[in-house]
């Protein structure tokens, strides 16, 4: 059994502390960060898991950014605990981000990451974005919530 359920201020240093283990060490310093820097997460797509002791398995955070001057929705991080990678939790937690983004009203989402996972969910490489860098154009990935053009370029952070 696991509950997905909006981050907490609570859950807050314990994502901080997945995210740690789960990614490289200085993860903060990518270019990316630069876009969320003094910006609140959606609380809205934000999302903890956790089993039915109260685990914490998995966490996905979202940030609003801007494409030229269409909003669209920044995925990540996101990570799932290593003793449980593998069983489907990364992609039900992305699945149900994106549906709730959806329901929002949010028609872009935006991420920096693996094609060969995330092209699994509808997400295409960008090569008409201009994302802050230093960034690897290739793991620039976009997915439109519906049916219409991805917006084309620079990335910013909200003003
Ligand atoms: C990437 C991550 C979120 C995926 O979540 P998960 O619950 O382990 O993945 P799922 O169970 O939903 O999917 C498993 C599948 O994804 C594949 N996969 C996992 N990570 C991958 C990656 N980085 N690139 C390509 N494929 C990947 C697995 O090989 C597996 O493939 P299969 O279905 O063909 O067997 C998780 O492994 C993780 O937290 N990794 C460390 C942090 C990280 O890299 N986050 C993503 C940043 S871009």
């Amino acid at each position: 059994m696991i509950h997905i359920t909006p981050e907490q201020k609570e859950d807050y240093w314990e994502v901080e502390a997945l995210y740690d283990l789960c990614f490289a060490p200085g993860r903060e310093a990518l270019s990316s960060y630069r876009l969320r820097d003094g910006v609140p997460f959606l609380a809205d797509l934000s999302l903890v898991m956790r089993d039915e002791l109260g685990v914490l398995g998995a966490a996905i955070r979202y940030w609003p950014v801007l494409v030229g001057d269409t909003p669209v929705v920044l995925l990540g991080p996101v990570a799932v605990h290593p003793t449980r990678q593998g069983e489907g939790l990364g992609g039900l937690l992305i699945s149900e981000s994106t549906s709730r983004a959806a329901k929002l009203g949010w028609k872009h989402v935006l991420l920096v990451g693996d094609y060969s996972y995330y092209s699994r969910f509808g997400f295409e490489r960008m090569p008409n974005l201009q994302f802050p860098p230093p960034t690897n154009q290739s793991r620039v990935l976009g997915h439109s919530l519906i049916d219409t053009d991805f917006p084309t370029g620079q990335v910013g952070k909200v003003k």
